[in-house]
C-alpha cells in the first residue's frame, strides 16, 4: 500500500487540522482528549481540553480531586460517566500502575472506559507504539480505500487496521486518518478533494450509490441528547447541580422538567436511583436532598 500512504502523509504534513491536543503527547493529556472525543464533536470538546488541563494538569491531580470538581469540569461535555471513569481511571493509574499510564494494550485496556480504540490512540500518540486506533471515521475510511466498501466492521476492521499501520509512523498514521475521515471522506464523501482519491478503491471503481435520505449528513458522533430522553434529563440533572451545593428533589425538578408537578416525582425519584447507581449524584438519608458525590477515597 505504498502509494495511499505516500499520499495520505504527504497531504497530512502540510494540512493537519491545528487540534490543540496535537500539541501535546504526554499519555495522560492523550487519555483526557481521547475520552472527552469518544463521543462528542471535535469542536465541543476544543475549548475544554484545555480547561481541564488547566484544572487538572496532572494525572495525579485528577486522581486526588473530589469527583464532584471534575463533573463541574466536564459540563457542557454531556455523557457524564465519561468524566467519572476517567477519574477512577486516574486513581487506578496511581494505584495500580505506579503513577505510570501502561503501555502495554491489555494494562491500557483494564482502565476504566478504555476500550480497544482508546487504548490504541494512547498507545501510537503518546508512546509511538505501533497500533491501530479505529474509530467510525477511520474504519470508514480504510474500509473504502481499501476494500471499496462503505463500512467493514468488528475485528475486521481491526485487522485490516492492523495490518496497514507503517512501523514507526503511527501516530502520524492514526491523525491523518482521522483528518482524512473528517475533511473528505464523510459519510457522505468529497472525493474530488481527498488526497487518497488516485489510490482508493471506492473512489477509482465508481463510489458505489450514496446512502440518501436519514443518513446523509448524519453527525460523526453524538449529538446532543434527544430532548426529553433520558439521557437529556440525566444531563441536566448533573448540569443543576453542578451550580449548587445541594438541592430539595422538588428545586431540582423544577429546574430539569418544565412544568414539573407531584406526579413527576416518582419519576425523578428513579431518574436519581440510576445515577446514584452510576455514581454520578448522591442522595441524603432521607432521600429528600440531592448533590453532586463526595469523595469515596478508593486508595
Ligand atoms: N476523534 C477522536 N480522536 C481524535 C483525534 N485525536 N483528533 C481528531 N479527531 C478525533
Amino acid at each position: 500500500m505504498p502509494a495511499f500512504h505516500a499520499a495520505i502523509i504527504r497531504w497530512y504534513r502540510r494540512n493537519a487540522r491545528d487540534l490543540p491536543w496535537r500539541r501535546r503527547s504526554d499519555p495522560y493529556s492523550v487519555l483526557v482528549s481521547e475520552t472527552m472525543l469518544q463521543q462528542t464533536q471535535v469542536a465541543r470538546v476544543i475549548p475544554k481540553f484545555e480547561k481541564f488541563l488547566a484544572a487538572f494538569p496532572t494525572i495525579a491531580s485528577l486522581a486526588c480531586a473530589p469527583l464532584a470538581d471534575v463533573l463541574r469540569m466536564w459540563s457542557g461535555l454531556g455523557y457524564n460517566s465519561r468524566a467519572k471513569r476517567l477519574h477512577e481511571t486516574a486513581r487506578t493509574v496511581l494505584r495500580d500502575f505506579n503513577g505510570q499510564v501502561p503501555h502495554a494494550i491489555d494494562d491500557l485496556r483494564t482502565l476504566p472506559g478504555v476500550g480497544r480504540y482508546t487504548a490504541g490512540a494512547v498507545a501510537s500518540f503518546a508512546y509511538g507504539a505501533d497500533e491501530a486506533a479505529v474509530d467510525v471515521n477511520v474504519g470508514r475510511v480504510l474500509s473504502r480505500a481499501l476494500l471499496g466498501k462503505d463500512r467493514i466492521t468488528g475485528s475486521a476492521i481491526w485487522e485490516l487496521a492492523a495490518r496497514v499501520v507503517p512501523r514507526g509512523r503511527a501516530s502520524m498514521w492514526n491523525h491523518a486518518l482521522m483528518d482524512v475521515g473528517a475533511l473528505f471522506c464523510r459519510p457522505n464523501p468529497d472525493c474530488a478533494g481527498c488526497p487518497a482519491r488516485r489510490n482508493c478503491v471506492f473512489s477509482t471503481s465508481g463510489k458505489p450509490e450514496r446512502k440518501t435520505g436519514a443518513r446523509r449528513g448524519r453527525a460523526l458522533s453524538a449529538k446532543a441528547p434527544f430532548l426529553g430522553s433520558r439521557r437529556y434529563y440525566r444531563g441536566r440533572v448533573v448540569r443543576a447541580l453542578t451550580c449548587a451545593p445541594r438541592l430539595s428533589l422538588l428545586a431540582l425538578g423544577e429546574q430539569v422538567k418544565e412544568d414539573f408537578a407531584a406526579t413527576d416525582v416518582a419519576w425523578l425519584r428513579d431518574l436519581l436511583a440510576e445515577l446514584e447507581r452510576d455514581g454520578l449524584v448522591a442522595l441524603d438519608a432521607n432521600r429528600a436532598h440531592v448533590r453532586l458525590p463526595t469523595d469515596a477515597r478508593q486508595s
